[in-house]
C-alpha cells in the first residue's frame, strides 16, 4: 500500500519529470504577505510570479502546509475537513496553460496512482467552454461525468468575481472522486459533485488563473495566463488507500494509536 510520504514523493516526482522547480513548502504563517494570517493554500507564496513580478522560473511544484479557518464549522462532521493540511500543487507562471495542467492532472490520478476513470467526476465553471472541450474531446470524459458549477465553486478564490479578495484569479475546474452512492442523499438520482451528502470528495481543484481582480469587481486580464492547482494530499490519500475517511489513513491512524494507548495508560491516573 502507498503511504502518505510516498505519495507527496509520487506527486512532486512527477511534476519534476514535466519541469518543475521543486519549491520548499512556505511558512504557515506568510512572512511577507500582511493580506493573510495564515498560509490558505500553495499559491499565497507565488503571489509575484503570477503578477508577472519574479519570473525566476516559469513552473514551480510544491506540497504546502496550509490552514484554513473557513471550513470550521465543519471539522469533526465530515470525513473531509481538518484545519491543517498539506496541498499538493504545480504553477505554471505564464508558461503551460488548461490543455497541460488538465492532462497531467489526469495523467498523475489515472496514469500514476492508477485510480479508476469511472471514479472520477470533474467539474468547469459554467461559462468555460474551453475546459469543457478539453475535458470531453482530449481527455474523452463522458459528458454525464462533467458538470457546469457556478462562481461559488468553479471561481477561485470563491465568489471572487463579485465579492473579492482582488488580486489573481479565475475559473476553475475540479476532480471529485466518487465513493458510490449514498442511500440517504436527500438529492437521490439528482447527487453530483455539489452536493454534500459526503458521496464526492473533492480532491483537485485546478485554477486557471487569467485575471487580476481590482475595486469594483473588475477583471483585467493578466499580462500571461497561469496556472495554480491545489490536491488536498490527506483527501487524496484516504481514496489511494481505499478509506471513507481521511481520519483512516497512515498518518492520522498513527497519531489516533497514540493518543488511544496514552489516554489508555493514564486512565487509572484520573481523578
Ligand atoms: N488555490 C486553489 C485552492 O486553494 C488551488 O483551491
Amino acid at each position: 500500500m502507498l503511504s502518505t510520504n510516498d505519495i507527496r514523493a509520487k506527486f512532486l516526482n512527477f511534476f519534476k519529470s514535466k519541469n518543475h522547480s521543486i519549491v520548499a513548502s512556505d511558512s504557515l504563517v506568510p512572512k511577507d504577505d500582511p493580506t493573510v494570517l495564515f498560509t490558505t493554500a500553495g499559491m499565497q507564496q507565488f503571489k509575484p510570479q503570477f503578477l508577472g513580478r519574479d519570473l525566476t522560473y516559469t513552473r514551480a511544484s510544491t506540497c504546502q502546509k496550509c490552514l484554513r479557518t473557513d471550513d470550521l464549522d465543519v471539522v469533526g462532521k465530515t470525513d473531509f475537513h481538518h484545519t491543517f493540511f498539506e496541498m499538493l500543487g504545480n504553477f505554471s507562471f505564464g508558461d503551460y496553460f488548461k490543455k497541460e495542467a488538465i492532462a497531467w492532472a489526469w495523467e498523475f490520478l489515472t496514469g500514476e496512482l492508477k485510480l479508476p476513470k469511472d471514479r472520477l467526476w470533474v467539474s468547469v465553471y459554467k461559462d468555460d467552454e474551453e475546459a469543457y472541450g478539453i475535458w470531453l474531446n482530449d481527455i474523452k470524459q463522458p459528458k454525464e461525468r462533467i458538470v457546469k458549477l457556478g462562481d461559488k465553486s468553479n471561481f477561485w478564490p470563491s465568489n471572487a468575481r463579485l465579492n473579492g479578495p482582488n488580486g489573481p484569479c479565475g475559473p476553475c475546474s475540479e476532480i471529485f472522486y466518487d465513493y458510490g452512492v449514498n442511500p440517504n442523499c436527500p438529492n437521490g438520482a439528482q447527487c453530483d459533485p455539489d452536493c454534500s451528502c459526503g458521496r464526492f470528495s473533492e480532491v483537485w481543484n485546478l485554477v486557471f488563473t487569467q485575471f487580476n481582480r481590482k475595486d469594483g469587481g473588475v477583471l483585467e486580464p493578466l499580462p500571461a495566463k497561469n496556472i495554480d492547482t491545489g490536491m488536498g494530499l490527506e483527501r487524496l490519500v484516504a481514496v489511494v488507500q481505499g478509506k471513507k475517511s481521511n481520519y483512516e489513513t497512515d498518518n492520522f491512524t498513527a497519531i489516533l494509536s497514540v493518543i488511544k494507548e496514552t489516554v489508555k495508560s493514564n486512565s487509572g491516573t484520573m481523578t
